[in-house]
């Protein structure tokens, strides 16, 4: 395969040694898919999912979650526009997770916005305590997730990891986005063997979700979109 270098703008471009889908991804994911992750929990990661555990099971209406939230942007958009959901950001970083970010007030009601949760924890770990809590999740989103472009890094891909079954088992919907299209497109094929079914399309949306969206944007790049559809 021939390095290929992705014409992005003045931002890091993607450099990947893949032209096409990972030739080995049925592979993994049917292993995967066939022999669920036994590997043990991270205490820390319990300990922050047993804390927002409580907070879920006290509320009642729709909850969110935003995986690999970094400094949590997206978290405070999605919480402003879902004023009655419980949004759940969530990351491994504790220096992203603990980084300030600018207060969201609602337009309207000029209220501060909190309705949502940063989480620091593992989400290798996390996925299989949420499925197993079996948590109202409606809406999936995880944005710009770390790519590892390298061809021999596809297992460090979400739809290449050991949690990618579960993962695909929460919420209703998964909203992924990326600057890759492959990545998508690979994320997608894997939900197919999973028996699941998603649409790629461009990103429209005019406010940026992340700081990662935004740095796509304005160095000119194409952001792409993922939907799967989990349940009705
Ligand atoms: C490229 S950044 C994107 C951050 C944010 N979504 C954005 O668009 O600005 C990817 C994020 O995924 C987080 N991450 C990677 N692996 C993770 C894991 N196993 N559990 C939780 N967070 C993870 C990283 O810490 C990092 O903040």
């Amino acid at each position: 395969m021939t390095e290929q270098a992705m014409p992005l703008g003045n931002s890091k471009a993607i450099v990947t040694n893949q032209t096409g889908i990972h030739e080995k991804l049925e592979e993994v994911v049917k292993k995967h898919l066939n022999h669920p992750s036994k590997k043990p929990y991270q205490a820390h990661t319990v300990e922050a999912f047993e804390e927002i555990d409580k907070v879920v099971k006290a509320f009642s209406g729709e909850v969110i979650l935003d995986s690999c939230c970094g400094v949590g942007q997206s978290t405070r958009l999605i919480a402003k526009r879902h004023p009655n959901a419980l949004v759940i950001g969530v990351d491994k970083s504790a220096h992203r997770i603990n980084r300030n970010v600018e207060e969201l007030v609602d337009d309207e009601t000029a209220q501060k916005i909190d309705n949502f949760y940063l989480i620091r924890a593992d989400l290798n770990d996390f996925y299989r305590l949420v499925l197993a809590a079996k948590w109202p999740v409606t809406k999936h989103f995880v944005l710009y997730p770390n790519p590892w472009p390298k061809s021999k890094h596809l297992q460090r891909r979400w739809h290449g990891s050991a949690v990618f079954p579960e993962m695909i088992q929460i919420g209703q919907e998964m909203i992924l986005r990326s600057n890759w299209r492959l990545y998508l497109e690979e994320f997608q094929a894997a939900s197919t063997i999973a028996g699941l079914t998603g649409e790629l399309s461009s990103v429209i949306d005019d406010e940026p979700l992340t700081p990662f969206e935004a740095k796509y944007k304005a160095s000119g790049q194409e952001c792409f979109q993922l939907n799967i559809q989990i349940s009705k």
